[in-house]
């Protein structure tokens, strides 16, 4: 719609009109016609029920009929034909399911994530749905914080390039952009949502500001930058103030300095939380308080539509509801919904959903995206061979390897398991399969869809019974492959967690197998870094496969047999024990080092039960492959500097590779991180290949905020360091 045109009928809308389009409501309210059901909106406790059908936007509706008939009463119905906005939680995928987010940036194959969002983007449109909740840009470094699955880890670099792919490959690029196949991308949660003391769920941050701007901030504005049409605030308070009603946030930083010019959307029911925090005096206050930080779109509550009427009658008021209405409208219009409110849902072939191409993506993915902790030479395994393989533990057979968030639109039936994985390229007769252990104590914790996952998963049996069936098949094998880790409700939203070890059951079976004296490799499942520190030690290789997706099964078999060479490396620490958290790699050094402190060992930065080194830090990951890097020149100029390093393969097995290059410790007026990640390269070197490679790195990545926000920049000596799989090489520069 021409821009004009968008004028006349935002003029043409009443006050009400006008806060209709600022309720955002989850579409399970609306019936199979299509009409919305009272009882559930009575709950919400509208002073004055709206009309549903003049309403801005639903979500977490992802059934394309459905859509397709609520938008269609909608436009019916509703006086100004203005078509609802359709959102919804698709995290990691649609249908094809991804590894999660904390694996995918792990294999620092940004263009590959960027072709996942693509995939996840065209799936979503195909079913009618417009703006996507992700990619998840909060920084974390708590792994008893359930949600850090969802992020791409401890370090700012890592998290600012998964924000470009994700956010490029979800709306497009170019004469693209948010056209046919692509969703407008809503980034969260604003912000620092993933630094909440303790780790528990919604508690509140306290972060300086040079942190903030330095670190926490620096992910989302990536996103801006690449033109994130939407943003959703954070449930938390930061520094005492609710994200949500936080007008420096919103409107100071967020807007005014990042210059975000789209739709900023509350986290669920978190504007009528500011009552509850003790920030807004009442509901009435808490519509004020959010309306004035630049909230336009109220999720879940009737805060904006019982406040913002009797509010709206001073013109301060009336100016935001105009601006948040104003750019609600833009982007229905930038997704061509007033051409075509039918967007996507026409053109639904369920034949492009989870297809060939989409599935080879997402084995890629998972290939790139397994950790390889450790290997004593045990892995890659020799399919069709006289090596027998007991495989224990339940995931081998299971569907629910997808985590949390898949269950909003993903199916488990879709996933090709281990099981079948092992099938497809080993000897029937070289593999044992044995349960292990329970995944779950019981199935009741899933309601009516209890009978589901015990066809899924198998009945529940005795430990004992499972434990002596593993050793008895074990005994027999000359192999142990076990799959261990959390299942999948035990991370996600709303799963913080103070014990981050393996249950007391897997631990046993870990022990009694180690006893059998025979190889081990571990597979491990999980949504956070654990704490192994018990049981790293029984397993020979140890692969962590985190929540793989769909086709984990395969990309995991395909890793164990070497048909593809493990190539990811840690984004998040994995803690030695739960009291070094938060323990990440970035931290800045103390008066008193461990290393190279004049002062006694006693009065050193240290713990006296623990080191201060996590167990696998940032970084980690081994391949099947060695290689040796070197650097050979930087030159400088105004801009940048280039740099240039060698990297042999010296081995017999081809992989891929990501060497990372990380700014050593330098004196500045901040005190900054002793080491930061600053660029990584990602490409494949055949066996015993040879490359040189040539890295930019921008003269920016030398800046760095204060506590006001302003930017510095040092002239002087720094340290570049080449780090290839843990082997460091230093190289001096000077930067003017
Ligand atoms: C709450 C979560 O924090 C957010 O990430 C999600 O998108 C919304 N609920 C909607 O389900």
């Amino acid at each position: 719609m021409e821009e004009q045109k968008l004028k006349e009928l935002f003029d043409s809308l009443s006050i009400d009109d006008k806060v209709s389009q600022t309720i955002q409501l989850n579409g399970d309210l609306f019936v199979e016609s299509g009409v919305m059901t009272t009882g559930p909106v009575k709950d919400l406790g509208f002073k004055k029920e709206p009309n549903f059908y003049e309403i801005g936007s639903i979500y977490n509706v992802n059934d394309y009929q459905k859509l397709y008939q609520i938008q269609k009463d909608v436009l019916t119905n509703s006086s100004h034909k203005i078509p609802l906005l359709f959102m919804s939680d698709i995290i990691y995928g649609f249908r094809t399911i991804f590894p999660i987010p904390l694996a995918q940036a792990g294999s620092y194959d940004f263009d590959l994530i960027q072709q996942a969002a693509e995939v996840s983007a065209k799936e979503s449109y195909l079913n009618g749905i417009h703006v996507v909740f992700s990619p998840m840009l909060d920084l974390v470094r708590d792994p008893r914080w359930g949600r850090v699955m969802e992020s791409p880890g401890e370090d700012v670099y890592t998290s600012k390039q998964f924000a470009k792919s994700v956010v490029n490959g979800y709306q497009g690029e170019k004469e693209m952009y948010l056209k046919e196949n692509h969703v407008a991308a809503c980034i969260k949660h604003f912000a620092a949502y993933g630094a909440p003391e303790s780790g528990r769920e919604y508690n509140q941050v306290e972060l300086s500001n040079q942190k903030l701007f330095n670190e926490y901030l620096q992910p989302y504005q990536a996103a801006v930058e690449a033109n994130c049409e939407l943003v959703m605030t954070a449930f938390n308070l930061l520094n005492g103030v609710p994200a949500t009603g936080n007008q420096w946030l919103n409107q100071t930083i967020l807007r005014e300095r990042f210059g975000f010019n789209g739709v900023l959307v509350s986290d669920y029911a978190a504007i009528a939380e500011l009552e509850t925090h003790g920030f807004a005096k009442d509901s009435e206050d808490a519509a004020k308080k959010a309306l004035l930080a630049g909230v336009d779109l109220d999720m879940m509550t009737a805060t904006y539509a019982n406040g913002l009427p009797e509010l709206v009658k001073k013109s301060e008021f009336a100016k935001r509801l105009d601006e948040a209405v104003w750019r609600i409208l833009v982007l229905k219009n930038k997704l061509g919904l007033f051409e075509d409110p039918f967007r996507g849902l026409t053109q639904v072939n369920t034949g492009e959903i989870l297809t060939q191409e989409a599935k080879d993506i997402a084995t890629q993915l998972v290939e790139k995206s397994c950790v390889l902790l450790k290997n004593k030479s045990l892995l890659p395994l020799k399919p069709k061979s006289n090596q027998k393989i007991a495989v224990v533990g339940p995931y081998a057979d299971s569907h629910f390897t997808l985590g949390f968030w898949a269950s909003v639109s993903g199916k488990s039936s879709d996933v090709f398991t281990l099981k079948a994985g092992l099938l497809e390229q080993f000897d029937e007769e070289q593999l044992f399969f044995t349960r292990g252990f329970n995944l779950y104590e019981s199935y009741e914790q899933f309601g009516p869809l209890k009978a589901g996952f015990e066809q899924l998963n198998g009945p529940i049996e005795e430990e004992s019974f499972l434990l002596q069936q593993a050793i008895e098949q074990a005994e027999a094998a000359d192999v142990i492959l076990l799959t261990i880790g959390e299942q999948f409700l035990e991370s996600g939203e709303g799963a913080s967690k103070t014990n981050l070890q393996l249950p007391e059951k897997q631990i046993r079976l870990i022990k009694e197998l180690a006893e059998l004296n025979k190889p081990i490799i571990g597979l491990l499942y999980t949504g956070r870094p654990l704490v192994l520190t018990e049981v790293e030690k029984y397993f020979d290789s140890l692969l962590v496969v985190w929540f793989p997706g769909v086709m984990g099964g395969k990309g995991i078999t395909n890793l164990l047999t070497g048909r593809a060479n493990p190539s990811a490396r840690l984004t998040m620490s994995f803690p030695k024990n739960e009291g070094q958290i938060p323990v990440y790699y970035a931290q800045t050094s103390t008066g008193r080092p461990l290393a190279d402190s004049t002062h006694s060992e006693r009065f050193v930065s240290k713990y006296i039960d623990a080191p201060n080194e996590p167990l696998f830090s940032f970084g980690t990951g081994l391949s099947y492959a060695t290689f040796a890097g070197h650097w050979q020149s930087a030159k400088g100029n105004e801009e940048m500097i280039r740099c240039s390093y060698e990297l042999k393969n010296r081995s017999e097995h081809d992989g891929w590779i990501t060497p990372q290059i990380y700014l050593l410790n330098y004196s500045a007026e901040i005190v900054q991180p002793i080491k930061r990640l600053i660029a990584t390269q990602h490409f494949f070197l055949k066996a015993n290949e040879q490359k040189v490679m040539t890295v930019e790195i921008p003269k920016t990545v030398f800046t760095y905020f204060d506590n006001q926000g302003d930017l510095h920049f040092d002239a002087g000596e720094y340290v570049l360091q080449l780090d290839i799989l843990g082997k460091q090489e230093n190289l001096p520069i000077k930067i003017s």
